[in-house]
């Protein structure tokens, strides 16, 4: 068993399995913050990546990407069930991202929760050289850290939590709540997108288990664990140079002539999810074109949503009713040879997704509530020409960095659409001086930024650091 001084653990590999037409096994980045973030960190790193490679059954052996090993860990189909779709993503997801729908607690999955947890945490432990540090993610595995500390103490334990960590009134109510904490509380370091969400694990922690805290740091049991914010990032780099290719740009000037070269186009690109705040989006953008605010004649609204969490009957139900309300939309606003939405529900790569960034005017992000979100920031770093501008929720973790945006709340469907508006009449002068302002953040605090930040709290020698980022 080969061994690295740098393990990832995630409950995804970057990779996902997906049939092409002929029916052959494809492997395809997935899509999905976590992959695009770590992804474009890794794939040149010493490291081994642990994680589930979607699907069931046994894992699937999988080609090493560059210098990066991937450690395909199995799921059956009853614990995807139990850990995947019911415990992370109809209890844990919901409830951390504002209950923007109802968390839903279900007993039998705590333990399928817990039982997978081991064995991602025995994976780990098993490919971690000594007093290698290993690098934990997001709200699927929370219970590894401390299982690995167990197992192995001479690790170096890092976690980190893409989406929100909720405020002590919301996590109370996690049947689980003691053990979730006691949880990640197994780790060095445990790194968040904001710096509120630090300080609600800190309240939990002293609440549930006594700890003693000062501004980043939990005492519990005699250990001091470390918290921070490290806000994630994108790669820049890949997306200006995606951005400046000369294929692309031709597929951006032809998409731009399919759409209508005189249209203004609206672009907004989610996973198909309840949190993305699609439906708040839609019924904005259908108001206007009944006010008579908007025209299919000068406007539309391309809406990529890929499908996600499929099996997940909260998702299901979503697709049902933005499917529904995109027919009706196009259904009474649009006319023969002019659509008001194109909706498309398909994966795209990195170059399309570049071409969709440049066509559009306006760049609609609306989440209810989310981690960061990537789409705002690579949006904004494939706008080489300082044009174009973007709409962007006040509850995205993104807002926090990308000031210049026009920010709004969802909630406020007055509010939305007058941003709209505004976005959409801004004066060019204006919308250059904050793209060129948001461009400028961006450059310096790219993915590499954030993986130097993280790694170099971890561990302060600056040794890790410089290792897996050159
Ligand atoms: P989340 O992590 O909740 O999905 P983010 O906005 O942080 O939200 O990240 C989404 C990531 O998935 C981005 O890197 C984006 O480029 C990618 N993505 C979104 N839609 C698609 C799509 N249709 N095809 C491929 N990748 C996509
Ligand atoms: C969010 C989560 C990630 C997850 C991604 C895609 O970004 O923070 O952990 O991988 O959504 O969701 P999926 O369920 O397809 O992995």
């Amino acid at each position: 068993m080969r061994q690295s001084s740098l393990v990832v653990v995630a409950n995804r590999l970057p990779l996902d399995d997906n049939a092409a037409p002929d029916g052959a096994c494809e492997w395809r980045r997935s899509p999905g913050g976590l992959a695009s973030a770590l992804h474009s960190i890794l794939r040149q790193a010493p490291a081994t990546w642990v994680g589930w490679a979607g699907g069931m059954g046994p894992a699937p052996r999988l080609p090493d990407i560059g210098s990066l090993r991937l450690r395909p860990v199995p799921l059956t189909a009853e614990e995807q069930r139990g850990y995947y779709e019911g415990f992370a993503n109809a209890t844990l997801w919901p409830l951390y991202h504002d209950a923007v729908q109802q968390p839903v607690f279900q007993r039998e999955w705590w333990d399928t929760y817990r039982a997978v947890n081991q064995r991602f945490a025995e994976t780990a432990a098993e490919v971690a050289d000594r007093h290698a540090a290993v690098w934990v993610q997001d709200y699927h595995l929370q219970l590894v850290p401390q299982m690995l500390r167990e197992m192995r103490p001479d690790l170096l334990i890092g976690f980190f939590m893409h989406v929100p960590f909720p405020p002590p009134e919301l996590f109370m109510q996690l049947p689980r709540r003691v053990e979730l904490v006691h949880g990640m509380l197994g780790a060095d370091l445990v790194g968040f997108q904001r710096e509120q969400a630090a300080h609600n694990l800190a309240q939990l922690a002293k609440k549930l288990l006594g700890a003693e805290t000062t501004a980043g740091a939990i005492t519990v049991g005699g250990r001091t664990v470390r918290t921070g914010a490290f806000p994630v990032s994108i790669d820049v780099a890949e997306m200006r140079a995606l951005a400046t290719r000369p294929d692309v740009r031709s597929r951006a000037r032809q998409l731009r002539r399919d759409l209508g070269e005189s249209k203004r186009i609206l672009l907004s690109v989610d996973r198909l999810d309840y949190t993305k705040g699609i439906e708040h989006r839609l019924t904005a953008y259908s108001e206007l074109l009944r006010d008579g605010h908007l025209k299919v004649r000068d406007t539309v609204l391309v809406q990529v949503a890929v499908p996600s969490r499929e099996r997940v009957e909260s998702y299901r139900d979503l697709r049902d009713r933005i499917e529904g309300e995109v027919g009706r939309i196009n259904g009474e606003f649009g006319r023969v040879g002019e659509t008001a939405i194109h909706y498309l529900n398909q994966p795209f790569d990195r170059s399309q997704l570049a071409a969709l960034y440049q066509t559009a005017d306006v760049m609609v992000v609306t989440p209810l509530r989310d981690g960061m979100n990537l789409v705002a920031k690579e949006f904004v770093a494939a706008r080489e020409d300082d044009s174009g501008t973007l709409v962007l929720s006040e509850f995205a973790g993104a807002a926090a960095e990308l000031e210049q945006a026009f920010l709004v709340n969802p909630h406020d469907l007055d509010g939305l659409k007058q941003t709209l508006l505004r976005a959409l009449s801004a004066d060019p002068a204006d919308k250059q001086a904050r793209m060129r302002a948001m461009r400028r953040h961006l450059a310096e605090h790219d993915i590499m930024a954030w993986a130097r930040a993280y790694l170099t709290a971890l561990d302060h020698t600056g040794r890790l650091a410089r290792r897996m980022l050159h």
